[in-house]
C-alpha cells in the first residue's frame, strides 16, 4: 500500500536522524570534555541544542512517532499475540514509549535551564541504548 510505504520511508529517515543525534550526543561530543574540560563541553552542547537542536530534532521525533503509530494501527487489526512478530513489535513500541518519556523529560529540563544536571546526560545515554535496541527489534521482528 502506497501510504504505508510512505510512512515507512518517513519513519526510517526520522529514525536515522534521531539515532544520529543520540550518537553525536553520547559517543562524539563527550570527547570535548576530556580534551577541553567540562565547561567548554557544556557550552558547545548548550549552543548546539539551543541554536539548532531544539528547532529541528522535535520535528523528526514527531514524524518518527506519528509514522510509527500510523503503521502500527494497520498491524493492530490482525495482530496475533502468539507470534514472535507481535511480541517483538509490542516490545519495540514499549521501548519507544520509554524513550519518548525520556525525551520529553530532557526537553523540560533544558527549557527550565537544567541542562547542566547529570540527569540530562543520563537520559541521553538511556535513550541512545534503547533507540539502538528499537532499531534492531524493528528488523528482528521480521526475521525470527
Ligand atoms: C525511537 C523510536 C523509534 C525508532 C528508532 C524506530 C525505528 C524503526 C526502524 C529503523 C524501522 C524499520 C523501517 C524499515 O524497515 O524500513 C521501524 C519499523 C517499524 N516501526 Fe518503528 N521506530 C520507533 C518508534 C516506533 C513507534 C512508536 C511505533 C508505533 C507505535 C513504531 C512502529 C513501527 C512499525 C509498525 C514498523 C514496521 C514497518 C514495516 O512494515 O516494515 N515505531 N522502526
Amino acid at each position: 500500500m502506497k501510504e504505508y510505504e510512505l510512512a515507512k520511508l518517513i519513519h526510517l529517515v526520522s529514525a536515522v536522524v534521531f539515532g544520529g543525534v543520540l550518537f553525536v550526543e553520547v559517543v562524539m561530543l563527550p570527547v570535548l570534555k576530556k580534551e577541553f574540560g567540562e565547561d567548554f563541553y557544556k557550552k558547545v552542547e548548550f549552543t548546539l541544542i539551543s541554536k539548532r537542536g531544539i528547532k529541528t530534532v522535535p520535528l523528526f521525533v514527531l514524524a518518527l512517532y506519528l509514522s510509527g503509530f500510523y503503521m502500527f494501527h494497520f498491524h493492530l487489526k490482525t495482530l496475533d499475540l502468539s507470534t514472535s512478530f507481535a511480541k517483538l513489535l509490542l516490545l519495540k513500541v514499549s521501548l519507544a514509549l520509554l524513550i519518548i518519556a525520556g525525551v520529553i523529560t530532557a526537553i523540560v529540563l533544558f527549557i527550565r535551564g537544567k541542562s547542566e544536571s547529570k540527569i540530562f546526560d543520563y537520559i541521553h545515554i538511556f535513550a541512545f541504548f534503547l533507540a539502538f535496541a528499537v532499531i534492531i527489534l524493528a528488523k528482528l521482528m521480521f526475521i525470527v
